[in-house]
């Protein structure tokens, strides 16, 4: 006997495979609309949200465990960044009441990990990772890149949060290139890290601000080579060897000075973490990680003549690569 043709959708819906990626969201929408129709489906969340991203719920609770075989995984040379993430994100992410978002300042040269680090904290808090609707990435030059519509750019990024917090309170916003953020723009986001209960009654306390720059780079790339010069290991330099240079060496350094100050002065950034510079060996590492996630072989050949591509400083030891691992995939691109 055929299946009368009401049945057949919902039916439909069930023996596809629920989580493919590929499903295109409207159709899913006006499927998901009609199966519910039809059998309410729609009010078991966790159906619902096998199609469509949900935002995370208050009992929902990254995997702390998760995050740190990430961290091994995927993020080389910085055990520093490593450990500090680890406290600040897993600590924030189980506390009952936080008293205001977690904002985190990442410190270092390019291609040290610090894009890395967020991503790996996006995905921990939202599957899809940048790819989430609740996860936002800003990059200074891309998105307000003129001086002239600063007061427009303030407007759009204040709704923006606004906005997306109010769709979802564990929002997470990136802000790369900080060095370049316009004091303007800085001054827009202020209200939203500080220790207010709520704002026009949105709660912005559940939401991560992530800030990367490359200010202080230069210095904790000096604490580093006088630890290699001094013969000790790289693992034994302690946060407490860079946050002093760090945020003094941030304060001094006209670019950055003033978002610095004016977020220091008031204690919104809850953790410095510092990115130190990467050596010939975790270059190598990265090479790998790199290879093994395009489900190739590691061939320690390729890694090998890949690593001796890059460029290392200072001239007469060559200890640190100049470009961290940034450019490891275009390399690897040609092999
Ligand atoms: C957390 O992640 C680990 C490693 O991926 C896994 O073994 C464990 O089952 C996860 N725990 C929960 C509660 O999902
Ligand atoms: C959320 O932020 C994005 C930018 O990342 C913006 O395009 C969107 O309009 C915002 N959503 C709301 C509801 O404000």
């Amino acid at each position: 006997m055929p299946l009368p043709p009401g049945l057949l959708l919902p039916l439909l819906l069930v023996l596809w495979p629920p989580r493919s990626a590929a499903l295109e969201p409207i159709s899913i929408g006006i499927a998901i609309g009609a199966a519910s129709a039809l059998t309410g489906y729609l009010s078991y969340p966790g159906f619902y949200c096998g199609f469509v991203e949900c935002c995370p719920g208050e009992q929902d609770r990254p995997n702390g465990t998760a995050l740190r075989l990430n961290l091994d995984a995927k993020l080389f040379g910085q055990h520093l960044a490593k450990e500090v993430v680890l406290k600040a994100v897993t600590g924030f992410i189980n506390h009952p009441n936080p008293k205001k978002p977690l904002t985190l300042s990442l410190h270092g040269w390019a291609g040290t990990g610090k894009n890395f680090l967020s991503q790996i904290i996006a995905e921990n808090v939202h599957k899809a990772g940048l790819k989430s609707k609740f996860v936002h990435l800003f990059l200074s030059t891309l998105h307000f890149p003129h001086d002239h519509l600063i007061k427009m750019y303030k407007d759009q990024l204040q709704k923006w949060i606004r906005g997306n917090v109010t769709a979802c309170a564990k929002s997470i916003f990136i802000f790369d290139e900080m060095d370049k953020l316009h004091p303007g723009l800085i001054d827009a986001i202020k209200p939203f890290l500080d220790y207010y209960e709520q704002i026009d009654g949105i709660s912005y306390r559940r939401a991560i601000f992530i800030f990367l720059s490359n200010a202080g780079g230069d210095l904790i790339t000096k604490v580093a080579l006088d630890f290699w010069r001094s013969g000790r290991a790289r693992e034994e330099i302690q946060l407490k060897d860079l946050e002093p240079v760090l945020s003094v060496g941030v304060f001094n350094n006209k670019n950055s000075g003033l978002w610095h100050s004016s977020l220091i002065d008031r204690n919104l950034i809850d953790y410095f973490i510092p990115f130190l510079p990467l050596e010939y060996k975790h270059v190598k590492m990265c090479i790998r990680a790199e290879v093994e996630s395009r489900g190739n072989q590691i061939d320690e050949t390729i890694v090998q003549k890949v690593a001796d591509e890059m460029t290392f400083f200072p001239k007469e030891e060559r200890i640190y690569s100049d470009k961290g691992c940034k450019t490891v995939q275009t390399k690897l691109d040609f092999y």
